[in-house]
């Protein structure tokens, strides 16, 4: 096998060529105006060496990402708990699906559709001002990357409080079954900050270190969650990281991974590396259609599938 570097190398200039690149979100200009040529791929191995090919240290919008951190910082402060009001089984259905919350009492089928991760960010609200939530979960991220260039996008962010019909929509939905505890537009605050998060494949390769290696920071050594959670959230990911498309997902790639609408895939190799790539074109199920691609061909030719 070619050594990883050429591996990556092979797989950038690969995407550079490939004609089928999705179509860029198009529901705020932020996103809108992307180049759908972009591509960035960051692997981080279990010892610590980076690889790096394409645009991976150009910041994008992490998105929906960020809901594997923000499940993170729940199950750390209140524990199981978390399990009383989010479900941990796939949707099937779209990211922002409202359907199933009639029928299942405002519960959401997992933390990492809309529903799901609202629910999440009401959790980590808890006690303090929606301003505070925020900060502890950029914190939580930049002590995870071990790095300060990490930040929200104040564009992003309030162009998603403009267009957030069907989340508002989901929050008021929710909070009428007692499943949202706050003022929907304080819970919403924290919701629509976390996925303006920008940070480059890089970071995001850093930060999800914790996942391959059993929830330890291997840079530092410090648990970032028990093993256990950690191995539960890889299973998560899976399962349900990629929406209605978590199935192909795991079919194609046998890899956790969890897909944000800016382009972006975070993917672990338990025990080896963990993974970002960055394509803004999105497939029809609102997922990187290159990311998946790229991961795609990363696993065969490294044979880190965990299946
Ligand atoms: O809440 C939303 O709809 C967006 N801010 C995030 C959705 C997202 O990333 C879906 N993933 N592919």
């Amino acid at each position: 096998m070619p050594g990883l570097a050429t591996i990556i190398a092979e797989i950038a200039a690969e995407m550079a060529e490939a004609p089928h690149r999705g179509m860029v979100a198009d529901y705020i200009p932020a996103l809108a105006t992307v180049d759908p040529r972009k591509f960035g791929i960051a692997v981080v191995e279990a010892d610590g060496t980076c690889h790096m090919a394409g645009d991976a240290d150009e910041a994008f919008s992490i998105q929906s990402i960020s809901k594997v951190f923000s499940l993170t910082l729940a199950l750390g402060s209140i524990g199981d708990k978390v399990w009383e009001r989010v479900g941990r089984e796939p949707s099937g259905t779209a990211f922002n699906s409202i359907v199933q919350l009639e029928t299942e009492a405002g519960i959401p089928r997992n933390p990492f559709i809309n529903a799901g991760a609202i629910v999440i960010a009401d959790m980590i609200l808890g006690n303090h001002a929606p301003r505070e939530a925020i900060g502890e979960i950029l914190r939580f991220v930049r002590s995870l990357a071990g790095e300060d260039g990490i930040f929200v996008d104040g564009a992003v962010a309030a162009a998603e409080q403009e267009t957030g019909f069907r989340n508002i929509a989901l929050a008021n939905y929710m909070r009428a079954f007692g499943n949202i505890r706050h003022q929907v537009e304080l819970t919403l605050g924290v919701y629509f900050n976390q996925c303006a998060l920008a940070m480059s494949c890089r970071q995001l390769a850093l930060a999800g270190r914790y996942l391959m290696a059993g929830g330890i920071n291997p840079a530092t050594g410090h648990s970032v969650i028990s093993p256990r959670r950690a191995r539960r959230i890889n299973a998560l990911m899976m399962t349900c990281g990629h929406y209605d498309g978590s199935g192909e997902f795991a079919f194609r790639v046998g890899l956790p991974g969890k897909s944000g609408v800016g382009g972006g895939i975070l993917a672990i190799a338990p025990g080896r590396a963990s993974i970002a790539v960055w394509s803004p074109g999105l497939n029809a199920r609102g997922n990187s259609q290159l990311g998946a691609l790229a991961l795609e061909r990363l696993v065969h030719r490294t044979g880190w599938s965990v299946f």
